[in-house]
């Protein structure tokens, strides 16, 4: 018969270095919280609605940031192998998830402020170089963006090998691991179906008059 402690210890010692690592993170960090907006939900209108904004925000995302406290918690206990990496799913999809809108609110802003300007800088320059033209840019990521089947993401992302600018997107609530983030687009019905029904390229249209160019410009000039 194995002592208490000793069970403890052999079941500790089994257990995965990557949820032994997680574990300790995630007690050193504490749990995930959601973040607040930087701006009210209804000051993205007329382009994206404040009740798409509110439910997307308090419902949604809260269940993402909730399903990866969940899945933190349960590798902190000491999951067996299989259990590990069952886990592993509901980690990438809830971790994805809570990263993912975390850079999307903050890469969008109001249209009386910064929302949907580029103005000259190295973003803009970048773009023009990488890409022609911010039309074409625009053109580029809306076509991708619109062609993903079922649910994911549009990204404009820095590739740090090739030291440009491309756009890319990610199923489901993948996060962007091959590139940096600059711009991300979610195309998840919950972001535009309570306003644009199932017409994605006019939710795609709009989105661009709330990007807050801003903030990706400083995304871009940290990995420059
Ligand atoms: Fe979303």
């Amino acid at each position: 018969m194995i002592a208490p402690l000793a069970r403890t210890a052999a079941r500790v010692a089994a257990r995965p270095a990557f949820a032994r690592s997680l574990g300790a993170a995630a007690a050193s960090r504490g749990v995930h919280t959601l973040p607040d907006l930087p701006y009210d939900y209804n000051a993205l209108e007329p382009y994206i609605a404040e009740e798409i904004m509110k439910l997307h925000h308090q419902k949604h995302h809260q269940t993402y940031v909730t399903g990866l406290n969940a899945a933190e918690e349960a590798y902190s206990k000491g999951p067996s192998v299989q259990e590990a990496i069952k886990l592993q799913s509901a980690l990438k999809f809830n971790g994805g998830g809570h990263i993912n809108h975390s850079l999307f609110w903050k890469n969008l802003a109001p249209n009386s402020g910064d929302g949907g300007k580029l103005t000259d800088g190295v973003l803009k320059d970048t773009i023009e170089r990488d890409f022609g033209s911010f039309d074409a840019l625009k053109k580029e990521m809306n076509t991708k963006t619109a062609a993903i089947q079922g649910s994911g993401w549009g990204w404009l992302g820095y590739n740090q090998a090739t030291k440009k600018l491309e756009v890319v997107t990610t199923p489901n609530q993948d996060p962007l691991l091959s590139h940096v983030p600059i711009l991300g687009i979610d195309i998840w019905e919950h972001a535009f179906y309570l306003q644009y029904k199932n017409v994605k390229p006019d939710y795609l249209n709009a989105i661009w008059n709330v990007i807050n160019f801003k903030e990706a410009e400083s995304r871009l000039k940290a990995v420059l």
